[in-house]
């Protein structure tokens, strides 16, 4: 066993550095700077029970290149979920490569508060231009929750402006993702991010998913589209008065487990909002950027939400940047001679010029590629090859929206996710269950012959999974 695969060993060397020796196993073969020691002594890594790694090895990245990940010793790994669905056009690109050393030459950051600069301006003309003009105001930020923030404030702010300083509740779907922080948590209904920090967040209300596993015998996703808004009408017409805004997720809710649902939901959501007087936000940040097909989620539905919030794919993968999009109504309220009537909501980098050079060099890349098309014949390839998983006895519910694919596998443990994601890495591929929902997020630069790989080792991945 090498260094690299025995990761208990550097977790016990960096427990004796740290004088927590008792805790982590000991075996020999460690060398003192191993970067897998250093990084469990040193990192405090996300979403992660760091105890787990007493037996899961964390896996050192050295370099990437395309869809593939190489750790420091060459072994490569198919990153089959854009790196946390950031990733849209393979890993050290050239195209945004070089775009970013332009960039560098010329100016690496400067506050956007009293000052604006090239990129950031073009981003958001393009950007408002994908809208038709509709969400004309770009507000940039850095992650995604951070997005989700500014998206909630500036709902509440907008209708207290208004002088209707009841709005004041949010409304989220069963099973809605929206980040961590405690505003974005607060619309978050996932128990296991959201319990230990229940008497921190707000009060909101949750709906009923249109999650089309749910339809009864007869029905289709149309079906559970219209019962899950006809729930949605009922709250709003017994607290519309108090509500600023729905939070939604368009098409697929991801980090619950990949439920999708029909376009339905969002038409009638859209009027439902309109009727009661009530902001719909629409959190593409998963969902946006060609993952679902088209290149805003939301069109697929042919609305346009109050609020857009953006990011992951925004930048290629390369640069922490957020946006939230909004329309002229909202901006106009906040115009005003009074500086308390404004959004004086800031983040250091907010509008930083590498990010938004980078994102300049994604939209490049959909517009000189033709993003979209090119992925219609991408998906119908992979879901092709797909299709002995899709016929599994242990699969589920196989669904695909754009690129995005997902099965839910039966019959499983509690343990499934941390299993599968060993046996995947053994077949070289980077795929992390949730739950007992194994899904696919590839880069838009997948080939035939890395696509039929693909498909070919998760079904292993899953069988070995299985036996094991
Ligand atoms: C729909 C959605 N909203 C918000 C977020 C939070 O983004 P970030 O992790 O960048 O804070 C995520 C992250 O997965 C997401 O999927």
């Amino acid at each position: 066993m090498t260094d690299a695969a025995c990761p208990a060993s550097a977790a016990a060397q960096a427990g004796m550095e740290r004088g927590v020796k008792s805790r982590l196993p000991m075996t020999s073969n460690f060398t003192p700077d191993h970067l897998l020691a250093r990084s469990l002594a040193s990192v405090w890594h996300p979403c992660t029970q760091m105890k787990q790694h007493e037996a899961l090895p964390l896996v050192s990245i050295a370099r990437g290149e395309g869809v593939w990940l190489y750790d420091p010793a060459g072994k490569r790994y198919l990153d089959a979920i854009s790196s946390w669905w950031v990733n849209l056009f393979g890993h050290s690109n050239p195209r945004i490569n070089a775009a970013l050393r332009d960039q560098l030459e010329k100016l690496e950051h400067v506050m956007l508060a009293g000052f604006t600069h090239e990129p950031v301006v073009q981003l958001s003309e393009r950007l408002a231009a994908l809208t038709g003009g509709r969400l004309g105001h770009c507000f940039y930020a850095s992650d995604g929750a951070s997005a989700v923030e500014i998206a909630l404030k500036m709902s509440f702010h907008a209708w207290r402006n208004r002088g209707h300083v009841e709005k004041k509740i949010f409304l989220c779907l069963e099973g809605s993702y929206h980040g961590e922080t405690l505003g974005a948590l607060s619309v978050t209904d996932v128990a296991i991010f959201r319990d230990a920090y229940a008497p921190l967040i707000r009060e909101v209300h949750t709906v009923p998913s249109p999650d089309a596993r749910l339809t009864a015998p007869g029905e289709t996703a149309f079906d559970v589209a219209t019962r899950a808004a006809a729930a949605l009408e009922r709250v709003l017409a017994a607290r519309g008065n108090e509500i600023a805004a729905l939070i939604i997720e368009p098409l697929v809710q991801c980090a619950t487990g990949f439920a999708m649902h029909d376009a339905e939901y969002l038409r009638l959501a859209r009027q439902l909002c309109d009727r009661y007087q009530v902001h719909l936000i629409c959190d593409e940040i998963a969902v946006g950027y060609g993952r679902s097909g088209t290149f805003f989620a939301h069109a697929q539905a042919d609305i346009v939400p109050d609020f857009l919030c953006l990011s992951k794919g925004i930048s290629g993968g390369y640069l922490p940047l957020s946006v939230v999009m909004t329309t002229d109504d909202v901006y106009g309220v906040f115009y005003d001679d009074a500086t308390s009537l404004g959004f004086l909501h800031s983040h250091s980098y907010t509008g930083n010029p590498l990010a938004c050079r980078a994102a300049l060099a994604v939209l490049d890349i959909f517009e000189q590629d033709d993003v979209l098309v090119a992925n219609r014949s991408r998906a119908a390839a992979l879901t092709q090859h797909l299709a002995p998983l899709a016929n599994h006895p242990r699969v589920h519910h196989f669904r695909n929206r754009g690129m995005i694919w997902a099965f839910d596998v039966e019959g499983v443990g509690a343990d499934f996710s941390r299993r599968f994601f060993s046996e995947a890495l053994q077949q070289e591929l980077l795929l992390r269950p949730i739950g007992n929902t194994v899904y696919l997020m590839p880069p838009y630069v997948l080939d035939e012959a890395t696509s039929v790989l693909l498909a070919k080792r998760t079904l292993l991945a899953l069988n070995a999974t299985l036996t094991s």
